[in-house]
């Protein structure tokens, strides 16, 4: 099978990054590792998983029965709300890489910037980023970032860290764009990565993105692909479907006018998670 060509954007240390990662939330059943497999077939390099995710140990599967290096692959890991503090951090790591069954990590992320609502938070997240920054120093991850990050943790984090983020992983999507958030980190070359890029599937039924998709031929999941890519944003489509899989590459081969963008942009708030780093999950 012919994969088809992915690019990459350079993150702000020089690392090459593929323009789309395989999203691995909620991959935990039986058919885990078949999943993965499945991605990989279809031309996924880049996996963004968490300790949180529990499934760590069916990419490392999945990678080892490819006949594939592990160089070939782009492993993205995170460090747990519970497993932040310094120390707690480095084991984190080590556990990660264990369960992932490779002495690396291509990149490793700071899950959310708060372990809870109640305590202050600045010190935990700062002697957590040191831990990273440590693991950096020392080769045994190629990239350091964070994850739910706004521009308020971003600030904080920014005042002494000797390391600067190379990504902030966020929700975005048409209909959730968080646009402060993305223009403070471009300004400041932190990479965007955009994490439920379809909603979560509930924007698959929009009567506003069905009508710009066939405008151009292709399905709102390809459209809101191209929406990423178009505004430098990387997305992370999760699909347990090869088909889709593949759909959900071809986000290169057209490209949304302004005025396209422009409705995009403006849309009112649309397949929220109600996830929010400092708040409560909004239940819908
Ligand atoms: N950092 C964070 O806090 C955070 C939070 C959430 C997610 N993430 C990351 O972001 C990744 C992606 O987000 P997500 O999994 O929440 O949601 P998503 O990728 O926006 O949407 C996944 C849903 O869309 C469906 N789908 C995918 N491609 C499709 C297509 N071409 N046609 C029709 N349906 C399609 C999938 O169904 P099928 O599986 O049935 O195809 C699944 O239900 C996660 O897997 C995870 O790696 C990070």
């Amino acid at each position: 099978m012919t994969v088809p060509s992915i690019g990459h954007f350079i993150l702000n240390n020089g690392l090459p990054i593929p323009k789309i990662g395989f999203g691995t939330y909620k991959t935990t059943s039986m058919a885990d590792e078949s999943i993965i497999s499945a991605a990989i077939e279809q031309g996924y390099r880049l996996f963004d998983t968490a300790s949180f995710y529990d499934n760590e140990p069916f990419i490392a599967n999945a990678i080892r029965h490819s006949g594939l290096n592990r160089e070939d692959f782009f492993l993205t890991s995170k460090v747990w709300k519970t497993q932040m503090g310094y120390e707690n951090t480095l084991a984190a790591l080590n556990e990660s890489l264990e369960k992932l069954q490779t002495d690396y990590l291509d990149l490793y992320l700071i899950h959310w910037p708060r372990a809870n609502l109640t305590d202050p938070w600045q010190t935990l997240m700062k002697e957590t980023w040191q831990a990273l920054e440590l693991l950096y120093a020392e080769n045994k991850v190629r990239a350091i970032g964070v994850s739910n990050f706004l521009q308020s943790h971003l600030e904080v984090l920014l005042t002494d860290a000797r390391v600067r983020p190379a990504v902030n992983q966020i929700e975005f999507h048409p209909g959730y764009t968080q646009s402060e958030t993305v223009a403070f980190c471009q300004k400041e070359g932190i990479q965007v990565e955009a994490w439920s890029p379809l909603g979560r599937a509930s924007l698959l039924g929009n009567p506003i993105l069905i009508e710009i998709a066939a405008n151009y031929g292709k399905s709102v999941s390809q459209l809101c692909i191209r929406f990423a890519l178009q505004q430098d944003v990387l997305p992370l489509p999760k699909s347990s479907h090869p088909d889709r899989m593949r759909q959900n590459l071809d986000g290169f081969d057209f490209s949304i006018s302004e005025a396209d963008m422009d409705r995009l942009l403006s849309m009112p708030r649309t397949g929220w998670s109600g996830e929010h780093p400092d708040a409560e999950r909004v239940v819908f």
